[in-house]
């Protein structure tokens, strides 16, 4: 086979090619605490591992000799069209990789014709990111206590382009992160969600002995279904839910009109312990049929794993973590260079595989491993 996968500057060391080495770059580039938190996944990382250990035991089956010119990658979701079937998933606080943040992913996106998640958590204006890019980008949304503030958030996205609002669901409040806190890790100066500058502070409450600080108090103004259906009267953007795992909670989201869902666990970084997002994707997908928009996140590092999850059912697939080491060693060009890796090892396993189009990819193509 010959080497397709080029290097676009010179700028990128030669023994970085694969998305798990701007992993073991990263960890050279970041302070430690940084790393530990980015790197980390809740409690004992029991859904972290199982991301990867169950992306592992499936396998794929060649079939040979197939007639690939026509071959390509291009997909349409929600009515928008994406040059490929990869995303990125939003990741907060991108400051602590790069200085240019946010934008220098939103800038490698729109060169690479991959769409965006931002995060209600970035450190760069919303509309500034969006301004950076020409191609498909979604505004991840985390409800705020203040229904008004929310609002504001979900109109700015709306003038500011985005085709789609993600709300995120499974992280009300944050997972035991105990690896980021045993390298004592808190936000630097500097780094902030500025998009939350404006947020009304809180009104203090006062807890009695027979209440618990989680319960009574931060998941007390943590959104529910019902809360959906004010959203989804406010705005005539999708809405996407980031954070299913349940095939029930897929149906639902489905008869309440929403637009599709993010099979996801967060990267491992909320619940520990839960099922991996692969194994669930299947099952979602058969809850909800072939017309729903499903997308799928976790592990994704590899053209194979992009694959196993379109061949399990996913529409789009969106990538976590590698983004940020990506732009914490390389910033712009890093991020681009790691798409541009991950699209081109996609179009690398279809041809191998002998499945050229999206569509022709399916279970069909996936053996499990027997270990
Ligand atoms: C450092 C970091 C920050 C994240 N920030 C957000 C966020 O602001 N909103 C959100 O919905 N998900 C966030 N996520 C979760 C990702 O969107 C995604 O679900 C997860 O990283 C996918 O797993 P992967 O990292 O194995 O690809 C974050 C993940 C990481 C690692």
């Amino acid at each position: 086979m010959t080497d397709i996968i080029k290097v676009p500057l010179m700028a990128i060391p030669q023994d970085l090619v694969c998305a798990t080495d701007y992993a073991r770059y990263a960890k050279k580039h970041l302070p430690t605490d940084v790393y530990e938190y980015v790197v980390g996944g809740g409690a004992d990382e029991i859904t972290l591992q199982r991301n990867r250990q169950k992306l592992d035991e499936i396998l794929i089956l060649p079939s040979v000799l197939q007639d690939c010119t026509q071959g390509g990658t291009q997909t349409t979701v929600l009515g928008q069209r994406f040059r490929h079937p990869l995303m990125l998933a939003p990741v907060a606080f991108q400051q602590l990789a790069h200085p240019q943040a946010e934008l220098a992913t939103a800038e490698a996106a729109d060169v690479v014709e991959t769409g965006m998640m931002v995060s209600t958590l970035a450190t760069r204006s919303l509309e500034d990111i969006a301004a950076k890019t020409a191609q498909p980008k979604w505004f991840q949304l985390y409800f705020q206590q203040d229904k008004a503030f929310t609002l504001s958030l979900v109109r700015r996205a709306e003038l500011a382009g985005y085709s789609a609002l993600v709300v995120t669901v499974d992280a009300p409040l944050h997972g035991i992160r105990n690896r980021a806190q045993r390298a004592g890790f808190v936000l630097p100066d500097g780094v902030e969600a500025v998009n939350l500058k404006d947020r009304p502070p809180l009104p203090s409450k006062s807890f009695d002995p027979s209440q618990s600080i989680v319960f009574q108090g931060m998941m007390s103004e943590a959104p529910t279904w019902e809360t959906f259906r004010w959203l989804k009267q406010q705005t005539d953007l999708p809405i996407v839910l980031k954070g299913i795992l349940s095939p029930a909670d897929a149906l639902r989201a489905q008869d309440m009109g929403l637009a599709g869902v993010v099979v996801s666990n967060h990267g491992g970084r909320t619940l520990d312990c839960m099922p991996s997002s692969i194994e669930m994707l299947p099952l979602v997908r058969e809850a909800v049929g072939p017309d729903f928009a499903v997308l799928y996140d976790g592990a994704i590092e590899r053209g194979t794993d992009t694959f196993k999850a379109l061949a399990l059912g996913a529409d789009l697939v969106c990538i976590g973590r590698p983004q940020f080491y990506a732009l914490a060693v390389a910033g712009a060009l890093g991020v681009a260079h790691l798409l541009r890796v991950m699209r081109e090892e996609l179009e690398v396993t279809m041809s191998l595989a002998g499945t050229p189009t999206i569509n022709s990819i399916t279970s069909d193509a996936l053996r499990y491993s027997l270990v």
